[in-house]
């Protein structure tokens, strides 16, 4: 049950949720009424750490206590840790920190944009993406985003954008033209029903970019923060991109989002030419230090390509046992997902009422999205609970 006030309160833009959660611990969250449920959603591949993690809950509180927010006027000790660590994990380049997924992909098409313009004396400006991808909600964020479905109400978007299907090399190869400044894709596409870019297509974009003087973006926003065993997701198929959007998982549950810029292009972005309040601020940037912490303490990245592919095995003995309903298992470490031959949302139903929670998406697919410290009970316990649905599901349909 949730509050009426819900829908005469707050506008329509989502769902009409059937939950009203108010604690979560670790892997679990718990409602009003005061049920428990596993929880596989992460916020939506958000709280890698697990909900309320000690360590991130004792940085956050000292961090409240001692400066909330500044503002870019002045260098903040904790981004510049921050960014120092990140960068770390990528490779030689720089940050940039704004708040949200969305605004680290407009950063990332208009640090392709001044590329095209300072340093291309033929005024490239065009983006090639990938079909069937997620980037955001903002105008330039929908813009690189294919689908009618996010798309429609909004037109016209920003000019320059085309589009090719992920993993057809071929198809980029035709839709790149010399105006096209940049291939932009995620390494596995979220929304768009957890469909994995392979490491040939990859490793084919980046060569087509290289041969035509294109920069390669990598949209890691769902796939990065160790979710798919290693910190960003593209790091699974030995690419080099020329700048990444970051930012769910970064912070742990605390809004931030971030561009890497690779070094060659560190200087493109110069004073005025892009900022924001909010961006990097000491309590963003300390909630998201303490989400690196956890990973490194616990070293949970490495764990999350086992404790995935033990999921994924389990998950493909289901799609045995239940070939009339599910069509395909999909993903990489805990970014996984059951692709059902029909509309997931009755086994989503089902799942929740004996305590899952999982995340739909594109294509009939349901995505199990644990957080990284999930364990071996729980896994377990998701498992039992997914059979169980499964079962229940195929009395109903018979
Ligand atoms: C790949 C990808 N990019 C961008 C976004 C947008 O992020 P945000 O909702 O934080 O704006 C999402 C959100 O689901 C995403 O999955």
């Amino acid at each position: 049950m949730i509050n009426p006030e819900h829908n005469q309160y707050l506008v329509s833009n989502y769902a009409l949720p059937s939950l009203e959660i108010i604690k979560g611990k670790g892997s679990y969250l718990w409602d009003s009424t005061g049920s428990k449920f596993l929880d596989f959603t992460s916020g939506i591949a958000v709280t890698n750490i697990g909900h309320s993690n000690k360590h991130w809950v004792h940085s956050v509180t000292n961090q409240i206590n001692e400066l909330v927010h500044c503002s870019n006027l002045f260098s903040i000790p904790q981004q510049v840790k921050l960014a120092k660590r990140v960068e770390g994990k990528i490779g030689p380049g720089k940050m940039l920190f704004c708040n949200s997924g969305a605004e680290a992909n407009e950063a990332l098409i208009k640090f392709s944009r001044l590329v095209g313009k300072k340093v291309q004396t033929k005024n490239k400006f065009k983006l090639l993406v990938a079909e069937n991808g997620f980037h955001g909600r903002t105008m330039g964020a929908l813009s690189a985003t294919s689908s009618p479905k996010y798309r429609n109400g909004f037109e016209p978007l920003l000019d320059g954008f085309s589009f090719a299907p992920l993993n057809d090399i071929d198809a980029f190869k035709r839709k790149m033209d010399h105006q096209t400044i940049a291939i932009m894709v995620e390494s596995i596409q979220g929304e768009g029903g957890i469909r994995v870019a392979t490491d040939e297509f990859l490793q084919g974009v980046e060569k087509l970019c290289r041969e035509n003087d294109a920069l390669l973006l990598l949209d890691e926003v769902q796939a990065g923060i160790g979710r798919t065993g290693e910190f960003l997701g593209f790091q699974n198929s030995g690419i080099k991109p020329d700048a990444i959007a970051i930012a769910k998982g970064l912070g742990g549950g605390f809004p931030i989002g971030a561009l890497w810029i690779d070094e060659k292009w560190a200087e493109i972005f110069q004073p005025g030419s892009h900022g924001t309040t909010f961006g990097g601020s000491p309590l963003a940037c300390s909630a998201a230090n303490a989400v690196l912490d956890v990973l490194e303490d616990q070293n949970l990245i490495s764990q999350a390509k086992e404790k995935g592919k033990q999921i994924k095995d389990e998950l493909v003995n289901l799609k045995n046992k239940f070939p009339t309903l599910i069509k395909e298992i999909r993903g990489r470490g805990l970014m996984l997902a059951i692709a059902m031959k029909d509309s997931p949302n009755l086994l989503i139903e089902i799942l929740q009422r004996k305590g899952l929670l999982v995340v739909g998406a594109a294509e009939n697919v349901i995505r199990f999205l644990p957080p990284l410290t999930v364990n071996q009970i729980e896994l377990k316990e998701a498992l039992t609970i997914t059979e169980d649905a499964l079962q229940e599901l195929l009395k109903i349909q018979k």
